[in-house]
């Protein structure tokens, strides 16, 4: 239903075919990177047929005046698994852990001649409201990933929470053998799907502890982190042609508790390993040795790829302090004010603030971004 502030011929709905190719060849200009605009508009429709965007997994957006047909602004959304979880209530020892579509935004757009007439924020507001309910699901929430600061989407009711990284340098010369650690193998496609399962069960038994306040989380799943992988890999036939699929997915300590999995981001102006997770299911004994070691494979797999750094999105202190020892006390906490803003929604009957006052986002890793 349009707001108030929204005219009445102005209508949210899927684009026509045709709509679809003009949204995102005008779109090109901003998120192509180092594709071409043809590469560009082929690498959308292969990744938009991954088990995680297929049948109906992906829906894209379009506002439109239905007077003149003119489309005014798009986005997309991915339909992902998630789970929630509320503080104790009588005494409650282990909370219920609930499981629920969310839906991540992305590639919100406005076509340069139509900026700055409200046409983003109409079609937001309706948007927000329209996920509530979407394809026959109710939603737990909605989050997307704001390169435009925190005004804009806190504005509509999508909240910032934690976005900080840290950048661990590369070296441009790839570390001799020698100095590669023994500790950790590396991860493959194949081992993915068994992974995730791990950790999703995991996932959900952290969030079954008790807590003071309601959480969320994405949920790591397999479908997940395939979306990056086949994205990273098209990319990657496209700019490195000649040097094969990048197969090196992340790395595993040898005790099968403790892993990492990436992706790599092979942008021309700042190239680099993002760590999609960070797993560990093991205790305290020999955690930061793997954890060491495997970020050093992080290192040396960039390296490889020359890429210049390695990106890991909100690491805990034991984390930051690994990534010291491996790439020296320059490695700093960097809280994002502009790009990549995890930012929140939350749907539901007893519908819980969106602000990280009211809800707490765990395991707001690379992965969830879209
Ligand atoms: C961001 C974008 C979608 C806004 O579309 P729009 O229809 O012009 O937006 P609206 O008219 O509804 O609102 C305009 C507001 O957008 C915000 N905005 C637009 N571009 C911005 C930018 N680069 N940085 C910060 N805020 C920005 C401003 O807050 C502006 O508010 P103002 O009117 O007080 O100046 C459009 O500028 C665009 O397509 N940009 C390129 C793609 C992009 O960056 N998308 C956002 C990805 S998170």
């Amino acid at each position: 239903m349009p707001t108030a502030t929204s005219p009445p011929n102005f209508v949210l709905r899927h684009p026509t075919p045709d709509e679809l190719t003009y949204i995102r060849t005008l779109h090109a200009a901003c998120w192509a990177g180092p594709l071409t605009v043809s590469q560009y508009l082929s690498r959308e429709v292969h990744i938009a047929s991954t088990p995680l965007t297929r049948n109906g997994g992906l829906a894209q957006w379009v506002l439109v005046d239905s007077l003149s047909g003119q489309v005014l602004a798009s986005c997309e959304t991915i339909r992902k698994v998630a789970a929630m979880s509320n503080p104790p209530i009588d005494g409650q020892k282990v909370v219920p852990v609930e499981e629920v579509v969310a839906h991540g935004i992305g590639s919100v757009f406005t076509p340069p001649e139509c900026r700055g007439k409200g046409y983003a924020r109409i079609m937001l507001t309706l948007l927000g409201e329209r996920l509530k309910y979407h394809n026959g699901e109710a939603a737990g929430f909605s989050a997307l990933y704001s390169d435009i600061g925190k005004e804009f989407y806190t504005k509509l009711g999508w909240l910032p929470h934690r976005s900080s990284h840290i950048d661990i340098p590369v070296p441009s010369v790839p570390a001799s053998p020698t100095t590669n650690t023994p500790h950790v193998e590396p991860l493959y496609h194949g081992d993915i799907a068994s992974l995730c399962a791990l950790d999703i069960a995991a996932v959900k038994a952290k969030l079954s502890t008790c807590n003071p306040k309601p959480r969320i989380a994405f949920l790591p799943d397999h479908e997940t982190i395939d979306w990056h992988h086949n994205r990273e890999e098209f990319i990657a036939s496209c700019v490195r042609p000649t040097s094969g699929v990048p197969k090196v997915k992340g790395a595993i300590a040898r005790d099968g508790l403790r892993w990492i999995m990436w992706g790599r981001d092979f942008n021309l102006d700042d190239p680099k390993l993002y760590i999609l997770r960070v797993v560990n299911l093991g205790d305290q004994v020999g955690l930061a040795a793997d954890m060491d070691a495997m970020l050093r494979a992080a290192v040396d797999e960039a390296a490889k790829w020359g890429l210049k750094k390695v990106c890991v999105w909100n690491p805990d202190q034991g984390l930051v302090e690994s990534a010291k020892r491996v790439a020296g006390s320059e490695v700093q906490v960097e809280d994002r004010e502009m790009d990549s803003i995890a930012s929140l929604m939350m749907y539901g009957e007893a519908k819980a603030g969106s602000g990280v006052e009211d809800v707490e986002w765990v395991f707001n890793e690379k992965f969830g971004w879209c």
